[in-house]
This record gives C-alpha cells, structure tokens and sequence, in this order.
C-alpha cells in the first residue's frame, strides 16, 4: 500500500496522540493568541498523520467559518445544520463518519475525502464555539481511539478560548 495511505494500528495511533498532545501544549505556552494556537495545532496534527484536510470551522453568527487549516482550499463557509461540520455543531457531539457519500448532506469540499471526524469544541461556559473537522483519503479512517484523543485536544482549545 502507498505510503501515504497508510494508517497507524489501534495501538500505534494512541502511542501518536500520547506523544502530541504535550507537544499541543507546548506550541501554546505563553501564547495567548488563539488563532497562532489553532494554526500551530493543525500543522502538528498534520505533520503527524498525513491527514487530507484538519482544520476549524467557527461559529460566525448563523454560520461557521473557514478558521486555520491544513490542506487544499475548502469551503469558507457552512449553515449551521449542514452537512457533517453544522450537523456536529448543532448536535454538539464528535460525529464519526466513516463514509462520506453515506451521509446525506455531506459538503464535498474535496472529491478525495471518504472519511471525517468533527469534534466540537466548546467554552469553559460550555457554549458551543468551533469544530476541528478533519479528514481522510481512506474510506473508514476514524474510530473510538481518534474520537477519544481529538476530544482531549478538544479540551485543550478550550483552555485557549
Ligand atoms: N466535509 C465537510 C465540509 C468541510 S470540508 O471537508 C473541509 C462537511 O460536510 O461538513
């Protein structure tokens, strides 16, 4: 298999995630900029798993905007209730999706992605304020060990806010 779909084991994957989340936060020491934070956290989850697209959509009024990402250009912005992004915000909870023409409504930004996890991300009040979107040139990329990690680093957002 090409290199650049390969995707780590079970085990592999969290030994990954256990190694960037103190780099996260080290990236965001001392830095009270959040848009400098999110950008620096895209380009580490990047550089780590070779991912298709991570980036954040934030709250904008009745909308998410297109925040820092890492990948091709993608949509600037999304209705809140649409597709994967406005449907995870709405219903504020991780959405696992492990086929992307399987879900109805989903936005195609790119025609290579097949598979995506969105992961809201909310204030310390616990409002609802972004979501980190990312996803994956291989169909069923994302399971219970990327949920359990990117909601970690979730957390870490929030601190940011
Ligand atoms: N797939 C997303 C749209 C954003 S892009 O993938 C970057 C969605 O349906 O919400």
């Amino acid at each position: 298999m090409a290199d650049e779909f390969r995707t780590s084991g079970k085990e592999e994957r969290e030994e990954q995630y256990r190694s960037l989340i103190p780099q996260i936060k080290a990236l965001a020491q001392g830095e009270p900029d959040l848009i400098a934070n999110l950008s620096n956290l895209t380009a580490a989850l990047m550089a780590e798993f070779k991912f298709l697209w991570v980036g954040f959509y934030i709250q904008r009024g009745e909308d998410l905007v297109l925040g820092p990402f890492q990948g091709p250009v993608a949509c600037a912005r999304i209705q809140k209730g649409k597709g994967v992004c406005g449907t995870a915000f709405s219903k504020q909870e991780t959405l696992l999706v492990p086929d992307v023409n399987a879900f109805s409504g989903h936005i195609a930004c790119s025609p290579l992605s097949k598979s995506e996890i969105v992961v809201p991300i909310f204030d310390v009040q616990k409002d609802i304020r972004m979501v980190l979107d990312i996803d994956s040139e291989k169909p069923d990329h994302f399971d219970e060990t990327d949920k359990k990690y990117l909601e970690k680093i979730a957390d870490l957002v929030t601190g940011w806010l």
